[in-house]
C-alpha cells in the first residue's frame, strides 16, 4: 500500500529544473500572438472601434472587434462571450483584440486601437440600501438562496443576550503564480488548445458549447499548471479570444495574460456584507442564528457566491434563518475563488461567535462545544463524520489555550500587544462522476489515464498511488497520464473535489481491470488489456451532510505604534479522513493556511467608483502573505473512518484550511489590541 505515504511529487524534480512544460512554452510553427483590448469605460455601448494605426505595422495581422467577429453561441459564463455585441458591462470587458506576428507588435498594436463608447452611468460599489437587490432562489454550488428554520424574530427578541453585528469582506483576486495561458489550433471543425486551466474536459465542453461543436472535437491539453485557486476552472474570455482569433486568421494562435490583465480578463471574488445576529441564553445556548449576506454579480451574469451556506452546518439552534441577497453592478461576472461562499461567511460567523463569548463572558472554545449539533442544523440530515469537537480539544492542547486569560489588550512587551483566537473550519465533500482508463501490458506494467489536471495540489501523485494499489503492484509498475480532455469526461479541480473524484474514478478502472486479467488466468494477453471506467452512477445519495471539520488557533502579535500584525503562530487540526499522500496533503494544509492569513491582513482589490475601476491591480499594490507574515505554522490531521466516505478514500482537502483561519487571526488581534475589525483585510489604520 502506497495511499497514506508521503511519496514526493511525480513531477518535482521537473518543475524546480525548468523542465516541466506550461501552456505557453507549447512550440508551434507559424504562431500568431493576441493581445486583447479592455473597455476603458464602466458601462455604454462602443460605437466605434479604429483599427488603422495598429494595421499600419506589417506585423499586425488583424484586429478584432464585435463587428468582425465570427458568432459564438451561448456560454458557460456571459463573460466569454466576447466580442459578440456592443455593450460594455464593465471596464476591461474585452472589446476588441490584436493579433500579430510578435508579442510585442500585438501589445503595442492594443495600446493604438482607438474605441470610442457611448458611456453610460454606471454601479460598482456594494450597497445594502440599493433598492434593486434581488433574492436569488440558489447560489452557487447549488445551495437554497433562503432557508429558514423555526421563529428566529421571535428567538431574538426573547434571547439573553443577543450579538448584531455586520461584517464585510472586499472584492478578491486569485494571483496564481503561472497567469493564463493559451495556445488555439484549428483544424477544420476540430480545436486543440494547449491551456492553463483547472479542468481540461470542463474547457473542452465549455469550447464545445461556445463554438457549437462537440466537445469530442475539442482536444485540451493541461500538462502542467502553476496554479489557479478557482481562477482557472472556465475558459477566460481573453482564451476564448484567443480562439476567435486562431479561427479568423487561419493560423495557431497563443495569448499569456499579464499580471494586471488577471483582474478583469479573470474573475475574482464578490465583496460580502454579512449581517449576523445570534441570540443566545445566559448559559450559553444558541437560541438564534441569523446570517444576512449581501455580495454582488456582473450585470450580464449570476453568480451568486454562497456566502451564507456554512452557517447552515455548524451549531445547534433551534431558530436558524440563512438568506442571499444579490447586486448587479458594472463589473466583472465574479466567481469560484478558494473556498467559495466559505470563507467570508465563516469569517462573519466566527467572529460573530468570539464576540458573542464576551458577551456572555464564557470561553470562545467551551461556547462552541456546547452548541455542537447532533445532526446538521438547517437539514436535520446526520453527518458523515464530524469530529469538530475532537479537532477543537486536539488544538487546544497543542496550542496551549486552556490558561488563556481573556481580557483584551493587556499582554504586552515593549511595542508589541499579544492575544490568542480561535476559530472553526469546515469544507463541504463534494465528488462528481469521472472517467479513466487502466490498460494493462503483457510485461506487467500499467497504464492509467484520467482527465484530471494537477494545479499544484500533488493529484498525478496521489492518483499514481491509488493506481498502484489498485492494480496490486509497486509504483514503478504504473505511468499515469493526465491534462488532457480526450480522457475522458472527468471533474473538475475544484472545490477540493478532484483527487476524490479522478480518484474514484482510477480506483475503479484499476479493479475492474484486475477483474478482466483474473478471467484471463492471471495472464495478459500479447495485445494489452484495456478497462473504461465511469463513476457516474457511484455517486452518493444526497441523504447525508458531508463535510470536513477543523480548528485555527492563532497567536499574534501587534506593533502599538503602528498597527503591524504579525502571526506568530497559526495551528490548525483537520478531520480529512485518510489522505492519498501524507506530504502533498499537509502541504496542502499549510498553503491554505497562509491564505486564510493573507486574506485577514492583505487581500484586497479596491473599486473606484467614479472609474469603476479596479485600481490596484499587481502584486505591488495587491499584497499577499508572504513569510515575514507567519512565524510559526502548524497543520495537523485527524483520521476517524467515518471521515473516509468519497469513492478515492477520505474527504476533499484544499480549501479546509482556509475557511475560518481568517476569523481566527481577527479574534487574535481583538484579543492582542481591545479592537475588534469586522472588515477585511485588517489594515494599520484600522487598529490604530
Ligand atoms: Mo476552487 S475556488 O473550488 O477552484
Amino acid at each position: 500500500m502506497t495511499t497514506g505515504t508521503g511519496l514526493p511529487r511525480l513531477e518535482g524534480r521537473d518543475k524546480v529544473t525548468g523542465a516541466a512544460r506550461y501552456a505557453y512554452e507549447y512550440p508551434v510553427d507559424g504562431v500568431l500572438y493576441v493581445w486583447p483590448v479592455g473597455a476603458s469605460v464602466a458601462s455604454g455601448t462602443v460605437t466605434n472601434v479604429d483599427g488603422s494605426a495598429a494595421l499600419a505595422d506589417p506585423a499586425v495581422v488583424a484586429v478584432l472587434d464585435h463587428t468582425n467577429a465570427p458568432r459564438l453561441h451561448p456560454a458557460v459564463i456571459a463573460d466569454q462571450l466576447v466580442l459578440q455585441s456592443a455593450t460594455v458591462a464593465y471596464r476591461g470587458q474585452v472589446v476588441a483584440g490584436v493579433v500579430a506576428t510578435t508579442p510585442e507588435a500585438a501589445r503595442e498594436g492594443a495600446e493604438q486601437v482607438l474605441v470610442r463608447y457611448a458611456e453610460h452611468p454606471h454601479k460598482v460599489m456594494l450597497d445594502p440600501d440599493d433598492p434593486d437587490l434581488e433574492l436569488p432562489e440558489t447560489t452557487n454550488a447549488g445551495f437554497p438562496g433562503t432557508s429558514v428554520k423555526g421563529d428566529v424574530d421571535a428567538a431574538l427578541d426573547a434571547a439573553d443576550v443577543v450579538v448584531d453585528r455586520v461584517y464585510t469582506t472586499p472584492p478578491e483576486h486569485n494571483n496564481p503564480m503561472e497567469t493564463v495561458a493559451t495556445i488555439a489550433q484549428w483544424d477544420g471543425d476540430r480545436l486543440l488548445v494547449h491551456d492553463s486551466n483547472q479542468g481540461p474536459a470542463a474547457v473542452a465542453t465549455a469550447y464545445g458549447m461556445l463554438w457549437d461543436i462537440p466537445h469530442e472535437q475539442v482536444e485540451v491539453v493541461t500538462e502542467h499548471v502553476g496554479g489557479g485557486f478557482g481562477s482557472k476552472v472556465w475558459p477566460s474570455p481573453a482564451s476564448v479570444l484567443t480562439t476567435v482569433a486562431a479561427r479568423v486568421t487561419g493560423r495557431p494562435c497563443k495569448l499569456m495574460l499579464s499580471r494586471q490583465q488577471m483582474f478583469t480578463m479573470v474573475p475574482g471574488r464578490t465583496a460580502t456584507r454579512s449581517r449576523i445576529r445570534l441570540g443566545a441564553r445566559r448559559d450559553g445556548t444558541l437560541t438564534a442564528i441569523d446570517h444576512d449576506a449581501l455580495q454582488y454579480t456582473s450585470v450580464i451574469h449570476e453568480f451568486v457566491e454562497q456566502t451564507g451556506s456554512a452557517t447552515r452546518t455548524m451549531y445547534a439552534a433551534d431558530n436558524l434563518r440563512v438568506r442571499h441577497r444579490l447586486a448587479r453592478l458594472n463589473l466583472p461576472t465574479p466567481r469560484v475563488m478558494r473556498a467559495p461562499g466559505k470563507t467570508p461567511g465563516m469569517f462573519a460567523l466566527e467572529s460573530a461567535i468570539d464576540e458573542l463569548a464576551y458577551a456572555l463572558d464564557l470561553d470562545p472554545l467551551a461556547l462552541r462545544m456546547a452548541n455542537e449539533p447532533a445532526t446538521e442544523p438547517a437539514t436535520g440530515q446526520p453527518f458523515d463524520g464530524r469530529h469538530l469537537v475532537e479537532c477543537l480539544t486536539t488544538g487546544a492542547e497543542r496550542f496551549g489555550w486552556a490558561d488563556r486569560d481573556p481580557t483584551p489588550g493587556v499582554r504586552r512587551h515593549g511595542r508589541a500587544l499579544f492575544g490568542t483566537g480561535l476559530a472553526s473550519s469546515m469544507y463541504p465533500v463534494y465528488q462528481s462522476g469521472s472517467t479513466a482508463t487502466a490498460r494493462a501490458e503483457p510485461d506487467g506494467t500499467f497504464g492509467v489515464s484520467v482527465a484530471a489536471v494537477d494545479i499544484g495540489t500533488g493529484a498525478r501523485t496521489a492518483l499514481w498511488q491509488l493506481a498502484a494499489d489498485a492494480c496490486g503492484v509497486p509504483t514503478d509498475r504504473v505511468t499515469i497520464h493526465i491534462g488532457r480532455a480526450s480522457y475522458g469526461p472527468a471533474a473538475l479541480a475544484g472545490g477540493s473535489s478532484g483527487t476524490a473524484s479522478w480518484g474514484g474514478a482510477v480506483r475503479k478502472a484499476c479493479t475492474e481491470l484486475c477483474e478482466r486479467i483474473a478471467e484471463h488466468g492471471g495472464a495478459v494477453p500479447a495485445d494489452g488489456l484495456e478497462v473504461t471506467a465511469n463513476t457516474d452512477a457511484d455517486q452518493p445519495a444526497a441523504d447525508r451532510a458531508r463535510h470536513s471539520y477543523g480548528a485555527h488557533f492563532c497567536a499574534v502579535r501587534v506593533d502599538a505604534d503602528t498597527g503591524q500584525v504579525r502571526v506568530d503562530r497559526l495551528l490548525g487540526v483537520f478531520a480529512h479522513g485518510r489522505p492519498v499522500n501524507a506530504r502533498t496533503a499537509h502541504s496542502q494544509l499549510l498553503g491554505a493556511m497562509v491564505m486564510g492569513v493573507s486574506m485577514a491582513l492583505h487581500e484586497q482589490t479596491v473599486v473606484d467608483p467614479g472609474l469603476g475601476l479596479f485600481v490596484n491591480h499587481d502584486l505591488a499594490q495587491y499584497h499577499v502573505a508572504t513569510n515575514a507574515d507567519i512565524r510559526g505554522l502548524e497543520a495537523h490531521s485527524l483520521e476517524w473512518a467515518d471521515d473516509d466516505i468519497t469513492l478515492a478514500g477520505g474527504k476533499g482537502i484544499g480549501e479546509l484550511g482556509i475557511v475560518g483561519a481568517g476569523a481566527a487571526v481577527a479574534n487574535a488581534v481583538y484579543h492582542a489590541t481591545g479592537v475588534r475589525v469586522r472588515d477585511l483585510p485588517i489594515t494599520l489604520e484600522k487598529i490604530r
